[in-house]
């Protein structure tokens, strides 16, 4: 065999290593050792520690027998003048496990330091082990994320020497309980401590304990589930007290209750997130060594009413979400305004603050980063307000009522690197100014009123990577003088503007992803150039005026959106379409497209949405469009197709109940296959579209075949669908019953039947249809007693129409009378007496508990009932326009809820 050289010398290896295990040879070795400066009995220590960890990572290949000088391992460091160990450091780069820590660890008598992050040493109860409280020496003690539980030992008490101590836990629902922390106040040195993410729920005392720690200069209980922070303190032994974490614990009491306002030494301070509310009290004021102050999203407080005047140091204070209300003007006063101006970060986003911004702004020239975002700020951005801001990168002032133009000036911002305006009431022209800000990566003004063209110096912005120009009342034409030079684009979008004329030929980035032109004037062809966006995910250039035929891309590409709709192209079903095999959305919708559908369009496995309406195609189904496992909305509304409804509809998994409602979580037809793309553009290219259309725009579960030349007979299959919300089949040539087990298809709100040539009897099971608010059976030839039920009904009393041109139909609601005793064998039909209850409520009991459903929910409070079937009657008629519709819909259901 040819592997057996190589074996020998494996096999001769591990009996060389074998045999140095098995006979050590003492003597030499302690020589050497002592010589190399490394304690044996230390060394033997440290091996038998290694015994009782489960090193699955290898991480202690260097702790071995052979490797005599145990200061040269992994993790050990020794005094140099005596050779003893006194750091232990498996911190940084373990992860294992063990089931028990040896004991024989204590020979490292003059050990100092002991990290143990992220390993799971615990004893046999799975507590930390006791004998930790003998390292009288340590001075330094870390023990952060072991997946221990119950009590760490009051033993840690006896640790005299300790300057440091971590026990905080990896993460939340991890942490150990801490029922007594008192042992720390017999820690006299002690000066960092941190119990981040411990469970100190039931420790009430924890502000008397930690204010008599006379060292601690550092405290971190960031997420402890601590119990109340109020307390007024007779004494304060922490008077060196400089950093305080806070944050993530949910007090629910007035903020001036709390017991550290006294603490004048404090430089760090974070209360985010933690329920404490009411005023914030005076003494702040004077909290003069303040550097950090994070106060945001607590519970509101009325608004800001302390002088910060005084607080010379601070160099970051964030409030975002804390304020019901406030005055931004009268809050700018209220900053410190000292010689030396250190504030650098100014958040104050979702404050409800109004007032006008103001020219002493300039003051702040230090600022790194302003955010004045969400409120309801008014007035102009004044010309002289941002001063001297070479410093800063980051300015938003999205989401307020801010008008008139933007202001020259942003061209002095030289660091600038995101520019949020968007959101306001500004108009007149994009100032060719901005075009100076070279260091531009994010440049959003979408939704505001300007106006004029778009100037060619924003062709300059060479890092620029997201251009949203979105929903303002931009003309003029989209050059290539524009493009060029953005060599770093990744999102554009202009989207629901005037732009008008051809689509630029070239674009200078070649990282695009996202390019939104749509709701425009533009017009002609698409360039070939196109295809060379091999990162392009969206190309969305919807209502317009564009015509052609699709470039034919022969490489492969990772779009997943492709939004053609309402333009004039023309061609055959575009055989590019072929290479998106990531494809999930496409709607070639008001086009004129022609010829066949072609039989590969069952290839793109991951396609969710198909709308291909209003075209010119003809030709039958392909019945391997039964293979789109993921699809979801299927419409082929108003083509000339022709043929049979393909019968093996049972294989749309994604249309039926069982999946419909977890799609967030169905990996197979979800964002599993995007892997090789850059996953932040993946998620913002999301964000963005939700944020467009809603979650639930391309997620009405949907199938549309009507205005067609469909013959044959409905499958009985398609009675599997049952997630469907919508059927509409009407103005086809559809013959033979109504599938008896229509009643299966719970889901179904709108069905439309209608301008048919269905016969028979209507099936007894359609009254099972507890959702059905729409609903159309006019038109064809059906016969007999018509099935009763409540929301056959009340469906009836508010549209009368639904069975007619069907001569053959008799009964209640009819006045028609049946003839002979066909009537009476109906009668004892099962009337169903479901209570109808709307989708809303379904939904929300299926969705609490996962983030799928949370979606889900989103999605019905989106398409509220009454909306959904309006969307649907829309969407059945001639030249609605669903899209307008939805988005519109959307933003109105959205102000509902906003202001109710
Ligand atoms: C060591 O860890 C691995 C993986 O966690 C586990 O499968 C194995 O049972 C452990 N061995 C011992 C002796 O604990
Ligand atoms: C110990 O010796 C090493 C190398 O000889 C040196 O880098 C290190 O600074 C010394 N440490 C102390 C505490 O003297
Ligand atoms: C602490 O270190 C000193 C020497 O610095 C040593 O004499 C003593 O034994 C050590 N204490 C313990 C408890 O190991
Ligand atoms: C506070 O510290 C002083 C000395 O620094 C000490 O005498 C006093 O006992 C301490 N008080 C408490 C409550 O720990
Ligand atoms: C803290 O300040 C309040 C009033 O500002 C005062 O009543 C209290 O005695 C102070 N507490 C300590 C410990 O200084
Ligand atoms: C703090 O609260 C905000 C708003 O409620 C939330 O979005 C954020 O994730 C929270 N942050 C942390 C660290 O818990
Ligand atoms: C800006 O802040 C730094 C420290 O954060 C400070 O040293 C400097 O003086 C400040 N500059 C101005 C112009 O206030
Ligand atoms: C905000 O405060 C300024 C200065 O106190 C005042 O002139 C202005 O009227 C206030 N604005 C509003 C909307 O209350």
């Amino acid at each position: 065999m040819d592997h057996s050289p190589a074996k020998f010398v494996l096999l001769l290896m591990a009996a060389a290593a074998t045999w140095s295990s098995v006979f050590p040879v003492a003597d030499a070795q302690s020589a050497h050792a002592i010589a190399a400066g490394c304690i044996p009995r230390e060394r033997d220590a440290l091996l038998a520690f290694k015994q009782g960890i489960n090193d699955t990572e290898d991480d202690l290949v260097s702790w071995q027998e052979g490797n005599q000088d145990c200061c040269r391992w992994k993790g050990i460091t020794c005094d140099n003048a005596t050779g003893h160990v006194v750091e232990l450091d498996l911190g940084i780069w373990t992860s294992f496990l063990a089931d028990q820590i040896s004991p024989s660890l204590l020979s490292l008598e003059r050990l100092e330091s002991l990290n143990l992050q992220y390993a799971g040493l615990c004893d046999d109860a799975h507590r930390l082990p006791e004998f930790l409280g003998s390292f009288k020496n340590l001075t330094h003690l870390a023990l952060f994320g072991m997946l221990c539980h119950g009590e760490a030992p009051p033993h840690l008490g006896n640790l005299s020497k300790l300057e440091h101590l971590v026990l905080s836990a990896p993460a939340l629902g991890q942490g150990r309980n801490l029922k007594d922390i008192s042992w720390l106040t017999r820690l006299p040195l002690l000066s960092y401590l941190d119990l981040s993410y411990l469970d100190l729920s039931s420790v009430v005392d924890w502000p008397l304990v930690v204010s008599m720690i006379p060292s601690l200069e550092y405290l971190g209980l960031s997420n402890c589930s601590l119990p109340s922070a109020a307390r007024s303190l007779p004494h304060l032994n922490t008077t060196n007290l400089k950093h305080l974490d806070l944050s993530r614990n949910y007090f629910g009491h007035p903020v001036a209750s709390c017991w550290f306002w006294n603490i004048t030494s404090l430089e760090y301070l974070d209360l985010s997130n933690t329920t404490l509310y009411g005023p914030f009290p005076g003494a702040l004021g004077h909290m003069t060594s303040l550097q950090w102050l994070d106060l945001s999203n607590m519970g509101n407080s009325p608004t800001m009413t302390v002088e910060l005047g005084n607080l010379c140091d601070l160099g970051t204070l964030r409030l975002d979400r804390s304020l019901s209300s406030g005055n931004i003007t009268d809050f700018l006063e209220k900053l410190p305004k000292c010689s030396s101006n250190r504030l650098q970060e100014l958040t104050l986003k979702s404050n409800n603050m109004v007032g006008k911004l103001i020219n002493s702004m300039g003051q702040l020239n230090n600022l790194t980063m302003l955010d004045l975002s969400h409120n309801n700020i008014t007035g102009t951005i004044p010309l002289a307000w941002l001063g001297n801001c070479t410093r800063l990168w980051y300015l938003s002032l999205s989401n307020n009522l801010l008008t008139g133009h933007i202001p020259h000036g942003f061209e002095s911002c030289a660091a600038l690197l995101t520019l949020d305006i968007s959101e306001n009431h500004l108009s007149g022209a994009i100032p060719q100014g901005l075009g100076n800000c070279t260091s531009l990566g994010q440049l959003y003004l979408s939704s505001n009123h300007l106006t004029g063209h778009v100037p060619s110096k924003i062709g300059m912005l060479g890092h620029l990577s997201d251009l949203d120009l979105s929903n303002n009342n931009l003309d003029g034409m989209i050059t290539e003088e524009h493009l060029l030079g953005l060599k770093n684009l990744e999102h554009m979008d202009s989207s629901h503007n005037s732009f008008s004329g051809p689509l630029p030929l070239h674009f200078g980035s070649r990282w695009l992803a996202e390019l939104s032109l749509s709701y425009s004037y533009f017009s002609g062809p698409i360039s070939k150039y196109i295809c060379q966006l091999e990162f392009l995910l969206v190309l969305e250039l919807s209502y317009n005026f564009l015509e052609g035929e699709l470039p034919h891309c022969s490489r492969k590409s990772s779009l997943v959106y492709l939004l053609l709709s309402n333009n004039n192209f023309s061609g055959k079903f575009p055989s590019s379409v072929r290479n998106y095999s990531r494809l999930a959305f496409l709607d070639l919708s008001r086009n004129n497209f022609y010829g066949t559908l072609p039989s590969w369009i069952g290839e793109l496995v991951n396609l969710k949405y198909l709308q291909l309406s209003h075209n010119l195609l003809h030709g039958d189904i392909p019945p391997n469009v039964t293979n789109l496992y993921c699809l979801r909305h299927l419409n082929l509304a108003r083509n000339s197709i022709s043929g049979v409804i393909p019968s093996s509809l049972s294989k749309l998994t994604a249309m039926t109940q069982a999946n419909s409602t977890k799609h967030g979580s169905d990996k197979s037809c979800t964002s599993n296959n995007y892997g090789a793309m850059k996953k932040e553009i993946w998620l913002v290219v999301m964000k963005r579209q939700e944020l467009k259309y809603g979650t639930g725009f391309f997620d009405v579960l949907s199938i549309d075949l009507s205005l067609n030349k469909l013959v044959g007979r409905i499958p009985d299959e398609l009675t599997s669908l049952n997630g469907l919300l919508n059927l509409n089949l009407s103005w086809n040539h559809l013959s033979g019953q109504i599938p008896a087990e229509i009643g299966a298809m719970k889901s179904i709100e709108s069905l439309d039947l209608s301008r048919n040539n269905l016969y028979d009897e209507i099936p007894t099971s359609l009254s099972n249809l507890t959702y059905l608010s729409s609903l159309d059976l006019s038109y064809n030839n059906l016969t007999g007693r018509i099935p009763l039920g409540n929301q056959l009904d009340t469906i009836y009393s508010e549209n009368p129409s639904i069975y007619a041109g069907n001569i053959g139909l008799c009964g209640p609601p009819l006045e028609r009378n049946c003839s002979g005793n066909n009537g009476l064998e109906h009668m004892n039909q099962q009337t169903s007496e479901k209570v109808y209850e709307p989708l809303l409520s379904l939904y929300f009991g299926l969705g609490s508990g996962f983030v799928a459903g949370l979606w889900v929910v989103f999605c019905s409070l989106l398409f509220n009932k009454t909306w959904r079937v309006s969307y649907f009657r829309l969407f059945d008629k001639l030249y609605d326009n669903a899209y307008v519709f939805v988005v519109v819909t959307w933003g109105m259901i959205n102000d509902k809820e906003t202001t109710s």
